[in-house]
């Protein structure tokens, strides 16, 4: 069942009821002010920091769900509504979400009213801009009553929903006109204040939420919208808000137009207020309102938002014959990218906003997404990130956003992070061409002092993973790898133990985890980045330093045949007690995800390659996707940790991790199986999810993290009972993985140190493909035929009317157009 459909044109989704199986959101703002707007306009703003600095308020999980947003009501002669439908819920008579590029347009219609609100973050503005154009359709007059509605956040999200007993007594707001300030603590320690304001009079309005809502009343039923007033109160203490009251008239066929915006203030503190030192001084907010209100304004601010994506957006663009796909490359995967370099993991409707840093391991991964539309931010993010490696090549695992150090709370010692480092450097490489990077210096732990070169920073994470191996010659699990859940030196018997971050008394003396546990996936991420370090020495003209780091691929590689090598597939671990995990002589999670892709990818060995693809297929393949583990664990396994808590089929335990399931799609197409690499994508990919939106649930135009997979109910006894059901939307590592997996594998259009490679895996079915790259410089018109029908191999390839052996199209200066013209066989 669909709840909308695709407008590829416009590139927007169109949400046809406001009934979507959940929240269906988007997000506003792309530099420091940030919004989250669900498809009935639910949700919050923040600048910068969702923790930190969150303007206005939102209940998390609360009943019933998304709750608190910004609202606009209407009372029509006593019929009350929202033109988004929630939170009053009246049946519109038509009803309209539309989610584009960093804006958003809700149009509700009832009585023969019609309240159209557009939401965007306008480039280079700390605000929110809402356009409502209410137009009489009803063939006669009307007069009606309506309200804005905001409720502000007391800036820290964590103590704003914790610490009452001090912060139902200190909020404070300003009114001017037609503008709400909200300055608590502004006075004191605070050197920003909010703002909310509307473009024309108002007849009124509202400060205290109890006052406009009512102790005893909801956001679906505020006592001053249902008795048509306002109480014009003054908030002084317990939840300031803001709420505008006009009482309009129009005519027949007549509109009205008004503009308001959300606005973000910081003030220099020698200018924070008026001569009598208390009044704000609002030379600031009214130099911001100023610029968007009108509606003459506002269409320009749209104007310049729309170009700022048809940039981002221009710079690959394919054709296939599946418009599904193309809708995925071109635009919605590309914008979620966008969404997860911004982000981060910070705030989405399943990550509070008040939870994590930004991770190492998810950073480095997410550049990999956005590189080709951003390469100067996604080198800064690069810096940022390098800055705070320790001079070993280990890694804090997290660092803070507005401090940009690493997270001493959390800590270090998670095997796979150093290694993700070479992945995203290369990737930068490999799109800019600019080996300047490498020269870079770059501290250590945020110490100047400490500072050497980003290829010292690679050296030192390759051979971290060299310096800690394990008796097999594998590198040491640590804390956790990729899979955080698979913690083998927790050993967790008490509640509250973080699995990730806890010591085991046992393991204190060895510095925190066991020396005998061993990842596989560690090992097989090795020999698949590795190569990238060695094409980098190689390069820079270092070919001992690259002899010596390929024999130790070349070792890891005869360790992983050796030792990890299970006969149909690479085990996952060696736990603590030097036990195989995911092995067939284990009970349970016999077979694991996580190293195959990258194994195969690695080209350790052929058989190994078709036997690992078949079992894949065979164990871990579901309709839905691919489980991340089989058997799922049906009991708590204190040796493996977090993994075995989730009921089977959620999660890292069998869930359908979509992350990890890209490097399966990357690796079939690399083996060449562009069949079954496209059957993996199109079980996953959003679009393809669109029919089945009553089961899938979360939106049809981003990835979530996880789908419930075929074990999901197993543990009540209801086997398959949310397999399927999508969970953990947009902020996610798989945006990135899975348009590499689509764009750079599928498609082949993958950059390459010496120029753009063009190499595709595809359905044979196919009869080929064609698609545009902006890269370095210069726009590349590609056209792939494929008469025979193959899945994959470059028969020949034609740049420029003059054929070119290889698949790599040599990178020539200065060219501004080139042709490629491929034909597989
Ligand atoms: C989740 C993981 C996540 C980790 C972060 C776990 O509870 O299952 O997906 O990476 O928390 O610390
Ligand atoms: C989500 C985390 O953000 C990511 O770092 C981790 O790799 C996966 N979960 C798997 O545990």
């Amino acid at each position: 069942m669909k709840f909308g459909h695709f407008d590829d044109a416009k590139r927007e989704y169109v949400i046809d009821t406001p009934r979507t199986p959940y929240p269906w959101i988007n997000y506003l703002g792309t530099q420091g002010f940030f919004s989250l707007i669900s498809n009935t306009a639910g949700g919050y703003s923040f600048y910068k920091d969702a923790r930190l600095r969150r303007i206005t308020r939102y209940r998390y999980n609360n009943v019933p769900i998304d709750m608190g947003g910004r609202y606009f009501y209407i009372n029509d002669n006593g019929t009350i509504w929202n033109p988004g439908w929630s939170p009053v819920k009246t049946e519109l008579d038509s009803y309209e979400c539309r989610h584009g590029m960093g804006y958003t347009v809700i149009t509700g219609k009832k009585n023969g009213l019609k309240a159209e609100v557009t939401f965007f973050v306008p480039q280079d503005y700390d605000g929110e801009v809402q356009q409502v154009v209410l137009t009489n359709e009803s063939g006669s007059g009307k007069t009606f009553k309506f309200w804005s509605f905001a409720e502000w956040c007391l800036w820290d999200a964590q103590d704003d929903c914790t610490n009452f007993q001090r912060n139902f007594s200190t909020g404070r707001v300003e009114i001017k006109g037609s503008t709400i300030y909200h300055k608590t603590e502004y006075r004191d320690r605070r050197n920003h204040f909010a703002f909310y304001t509307v473009n024309d009079t108002i007849d009124g309005y509202d400060t205290d939420r109890d006052t406009f809502i009512g102790l005893y009343n909801g956001f679906g039923d505020p006592q001053q919208v249902k008795a048509g007033t306002c109480g014009n109160s003054l908030a002084d203490g317990w939840s300031p808000i803001a709420s505008h009251y006009k009482e309009i008239t129009l005519k027949a066929g007549e509109s009205k137009t008004l503009v308001f915006i959300l606005g973000y203030v910081e003030m220099p503190v020698d200018k924070k207020f008026e001569a009598d030192g208390k009044t704000i001084n609002k030379e600031k907010a009214l130099a911001m309102m100023e610029k968007y209100n009108t509606p003459e304004k506002f269409a320009a601010g749209m104007a310049e938002l729309r170009a700022y994506w048809d940039k981002l957006l221009g710079i690959l663009n394919v054709n296939t014959p599946e418009d599904k796909v193309n809708r995925m490359v071109n635009i919605w995967n590309q914008y979620q990218c966008m969404v997860t370099f911004n982000l981060s993991r910070s705030a989405s409707y399943f990550e509070s906003g008040i939870g994590r840093g930004m991770g190492f391991r998810d950073s480095n991964q997410d550049i990999l997404g956005f590189v080709h539309q951003i390469p100067d931010r996604a080198r800064e993010r690069l810096i940022d990130i390098a800055s705070t490696q320790l001079p070993d090549g280990g890694c804090y695992h997290q660092y803070q956003p507005l401090t940009k150090k690493g997270n001493a709370d959390i800590g270090g010692d998670f095997s796979d992070d150093p290694l993700w480092m070479i992945l995203s450097v290369s990737a930068y490489i490999k799109e800019t061409g600019d080996w300047s990077i490498l020269d870079a210096k770059v501290p250590y732990d945020n110490d100047e002092s400490k500072a050497k070169s980003m290829l010292d920073h690679l050296t030192v994470s390759f051979y971290h993973i060299v310096k800690n191996l394990g008796p097999h010659g594998l590198p040491l699990a640590m804390r956790a790898d990729w899979n955080d859940c698979i913690n083998l030196s927790c050993f967790s018997d008490t509640p509250g133990e973080s699995f990730q971050t806890y010591t085991n008394p046992k393991f204190k003396k060895e510095g925190g985890y066991s020396k005998v546990a061993e990842s596989v996936f560690v090992a097989a991420l090795f020999t698949y980045v590795g190569p990238n370090f060695v094409g980098i020495l190689n390069h820079l003209g270092k070919k001992k330093d690259a002899a010596k780091a390929q024999k130790e691929i070349d070792k890891m590689k005869k360790v992983m045949m050796d030792s990890a090598w299970d006969g149909n597939w690479f085990m996952r671990a060696y736990d603590a007690n030097g036990q195989k995990m995911g092995s067939k002589e284990c009970e349970e999670g016999q077979i694991f995800i996580e190293p195959q892709g990258f194994a195969i990818m690695s080209d350790i060995d052929k058989d190994a390659t078709k036997k690992t693809l078949a079992a894949i297929d065979e164990r871990l393949n579901t309709k839905h996707g691919l489980v991340l583990n089989n058997p799922a664990f049906s009991k708590y396994y204190v040796q493996y940790g977090e993994i075995s808590t989730y009921p089977g089929g959620y999660k890292e335990n069998a869930g359908i991790f979509t992350h990890n399931n890209a490097w399966i799609i990357c690796a079939a197409a690399y083996a060449g199986e562009g069949d079954q690499a496209f059957k993996y994508y199109s079980e996953i990919a959003p679009a393809y999810t669109e029919e089945t939106s009553d089961l899938h649930k979360t939106e049809p135009y981003v990835y979530g993290q996880m789908i419930g997979g075929k074990d999901a109910g197993s543990d009540i006894g209801q086997t398959g009972k949310n397999f399927g059901q999508g969970k953990n939307s947009w902020l996610t590592g798989t945006a990135a993985w899975n348009m590499v997996a689509i764009s750079q594998y599928i498609l082949g259009i993958q950059p390459d140190f010496d120029g753009l490679k063009v190499d595709p895996s595809i359905p044979a079915t196919w009869d080929g493909f064609t698609a545009t790259r902006l890269f370095r410089g210069a726009k590349y018109n590609i056209t792939i035929k494929n008469p025979s029908h193959v899945c994959k191999g470059v028969k020949s390839m034609v740049v420029d009317g003059a054929a070119v052996d290889g698949c790599v199209v040599p990178y020539v200066e200065g060219k501004k157009e080139v042709n490629v013209e491929i034909t597989l066989g």
